[in-house]
């Protein structure tokens, strides 16, 4: 069974290490990385790269012909923080990119499509700690309205025409290769950046800012897992709560001190604080790990050691 992938917004936060994992499984030549722009020298090294503006149903079509695509990872996306800033653009961006895709899949040119959800899909009205897969959903982000009508989305084109698609709600993904994209948990990357090159860091957020959180590994094994899995476990076709742990600013930091012990913390948050009390501080994703075997690997001590050891190494060379 042969399949050809293609992945939009391959040079993004997860897109980047998305494309390495999938060229590993499946091959250089049948992972098509695509973005607007190039990304790091690690992944234009690593395999074929095609220039993709996901907001052109035209140009995306064209590719897929080119490569005989089956399946389309969607990573493009304008996150929270910066959606704030260009409130037009962020919907634009996020709801054009997915219909061009959902499209693309209803007229038959392609079999599967991922497409990202996100924890900003849900408000303040909804319920904080263990937040269940169904509830109240009133975000107040264009981000999260953007995500939120995106799942509805999903869901339609999977009901009435049958278009296999399957969706995550990321909650805030921690990694060190490719930049994060604007995203309110930026902090919990930053905050590693930081401690290694001044030996402080003033957060944005404040210090009990508790938000769902996932180191990357994880979030990748996730994706590429739901597409794999058999098309009947899929039972959800708007989008999977999941989670990997939760933690706070204060939390992040004290596991950093075990590591650089004169590491300092202050506390300066601005209009990302509000997005961050909207949202959830804990998820309850037993649907995915029941539906399609989920399980997380990585916990905050894990992830800390991991995040260290690789920036030392990258701040040193
Ligand atoms: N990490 C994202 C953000 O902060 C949440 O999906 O916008």
């Amino acid at each position: 069974m042969s399949k050809s992938i293609l992945i939009i917004g391959a040079c993004g936060q997860i897109g980047t290490e998305l494309t390495l994992k999938l060229r590993e499984i499946n091959g250089t030549d049948s992972v098509i990385a695509s973005d607007i722009h190039e990304g790091s020298d690690e992944l234009m090294k690593s395999g074929p790269f095609e220039f993709v503006n996901a907001m052109n149903f035209e140009n995306i079509l064209s590719i897929v012909q080119k490569y005989s695509i089956s399946d389309v990872y969607l990573m493009a996306a304008m996150l929270s923080a910066t959606g704030e800033k260009f409130p037009d653009k962020a919907w634009e961006l996020n709801m054009n990119s997915l219909f061009n895709v959902l499209n693309l899949a209803k007229a038959g040119k392609i079999k599967k499509v991922f497409w990202p959800s996100s924890i900003a899909v849900f408000g303040p009205t909804t319920p904080k700690e263990n937040t269940p897969q169904k509830t109240v959903m009133e975000p107040t982000t264009v981000y999260g309205i953007s995500k939120q009508a995106g799942e509805r989305w999903c869901e339609y084109y999977f009901d009435k025409y049958g278009v296999d698609v399957r969706s995550i709600r990321y909650p805030g993904i921690i990694s060190w290769k490719a930049n994060p994209g604007g995203g309110t948990t930026d902090y919990a990357i930053e905050i590693y950046h930081k401690a290694l090159l001044n030996g402080n860091y003033t957060s944005f957020l404040n210090k009990n800012s508790k938000l769902p959180m996932m180191y990357i590994d994880d979030a990748i094994e996730a994706t590429i897992n739901i597409m794999e899995a058999e098309k009947e476990k899929i039972k959800i076709r708007s989008s999977y709560n999941l989670t990997g742990m939760s933690f706070t600013p204060e939390e992040v930091s004290a596991e950093i001190k075990k590591t650089v012990p004169n590491f300092t913390i202050s506390y300066n948050p601005d209009f990302r604080q509000q997005i961050a009390d909207s949202w959830p501080k804990s998820i309850d994703d037993s649907e995915a790990r029941e539906d399609w075997g989920w399980n997380h690997k990585i916990d905050l001590e894990k992830m800390s050691e991991i995040m260290l050891e690789n920036l030392s190494l990258k701040y040193i060379v």
